[in-house]
């Protein structure tokens, strides 16, 4: 038989993501309405569903795909990745996601912890249905995920050092259910093992420079549907601000002195932003984004060249340009 046509493929991926975007809905149906409604709330606002499209996009490395693996799957990743965004959202008291009041904003704390875990139980009962090799997968990268969260709720340990701590976070709290995405991927296609590893390194790698993307972008974008300057006003350290601690440049230690100040006030937290997107140190972590987006890319070339590869090879691209 031969290759189908890129366009026949981008037919293919559609109708798999429309597939997947029904059977979110479904899965977030609930026997009563209050928790149907809370649960939809979410995913219902919108999001990139990067997680899902990388489930499609890695499942074109094996050989004849099963369909509905591949949506089972990609519902677990972007169910565990929403459930963790209702309890992120709690811990950062973040009053915006994808573009609509929070779920904690809009229905409270306890709502919101107990609809994510609601959608973690809806992920679990999904993953059972794939088999075990699924099921040890999503629990490891749930435990890593968590793992993440509390590490960054903790900070470094004496004598560590803040900047690997803070990538260590990152691989854990972002990397590992992007790497699942990957492998999931890889697995509904039935990929060799080789295949399988490189795109778990990928999914990892990419992943770490999506969170690495996202924390700039919390810091130089008003756009993002979430409230910019959620990390300063937190006291979340990312990369730019470890950046700036290491400075010894007054100008520089003025500005940390501001930002580990009260943001509590709008106006105050606009004049910290204003004063970092200024600083020098914007464009070194933006740098560094761009350097592992490059390593991000040095896994997708040990993939079977063809036209899944290159849009693996575009992915890398879309991730950074989220910068400009
Ligand atoms: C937000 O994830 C949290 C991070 C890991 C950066 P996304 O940027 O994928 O959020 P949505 O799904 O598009 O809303
Ligand atoms: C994302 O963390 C949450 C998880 C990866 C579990 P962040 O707090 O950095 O993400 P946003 O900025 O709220 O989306
Ligand atoms: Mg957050
Ligand atoms: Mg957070």
């Amino acid at each position: 038989m031969s290759e189908p046509s890129p366009d026949a493929r981008d037919d293919l991926t559609t109708r798999r993501l429309e597939a997947i975007e029904r059977r979110l809905y479904e899965l977030a149906v609930a026997g009563n309405p209050f928790l149907t409604e809370a649960a939809q709330h979410i995913i219902a606002a919108g999001g990139k569903r990067f997680r899902p499209q990388l489930v499609a996009l890695c499942s074109q490395f094996g050989g004849e795909v099963d369909e509905d693996a591949l949506v089972g799957a990609a519902c677990v990743v972007e169910l565990t990745h929403v459930a963790s965004l209702y309890h992120d959202d709690v811990m950062d008291e973040a009053a915006l996601r994808r573009g609509a009041p929070s779920a904690n904003a809009r229905y409270g704390n306890s709502v919101a912890i107990l609809v994510g875990d609601y959608l973690f139980a809806k992920a679990s009962s999904t993953v059972a249905r794939l088999g075990l090799d699924y099921v040890l997968l999503q629990a490891e990268t749930f435990a890593r995920l968590v793992h993440g969260q509390i590490a960054e709720t903790r900070g470094p340990a004496e004598g560590e050092d803040p900047i690997e701590h803070h990538l260590s976070v990152l691989t854990d709290k972002t990397g590992s259910l992007i790497a699942a995405a990957a492998r999931f991927g890889g697995m509904v296609a039935g990929s060799s093992e080789e295949v399988l590893t490189t795109l778990t390194q990928f999914g990892e790698e990419i992943g770490i420079v999506f969170q690495l993307a996202d924390d700039l972008i919390d810091i130089t974008s008003d756009v993002t549907g979430k409230t910019p300057g959620t990390d300063l006003r937190e006291g979340v350290p990312t990369l730019a601000t470890l950046m700036l601690r290491q400075s010894t440049d007054p100008a520089d230690l003025a500005l940390l002195e501001r930002i580990d100040g009260d943001l509590s006030t709008d106006e105050a937290l606009s004049q910290a932003l204003d004063a970092l997107r200024a600083n020098a140190v914007i464009e070194k972590a933006r740098a560094e984004v761009r350097r592992r987006a490059e390593v991000a890319r040095g896994f997708v070339h040990q993939l079977p060249a063809g036209e899944a590869r290159h849009q693996l090879d575009e992915l890398c691209d879309v991730v950074v340009e989220r910068l400009s």
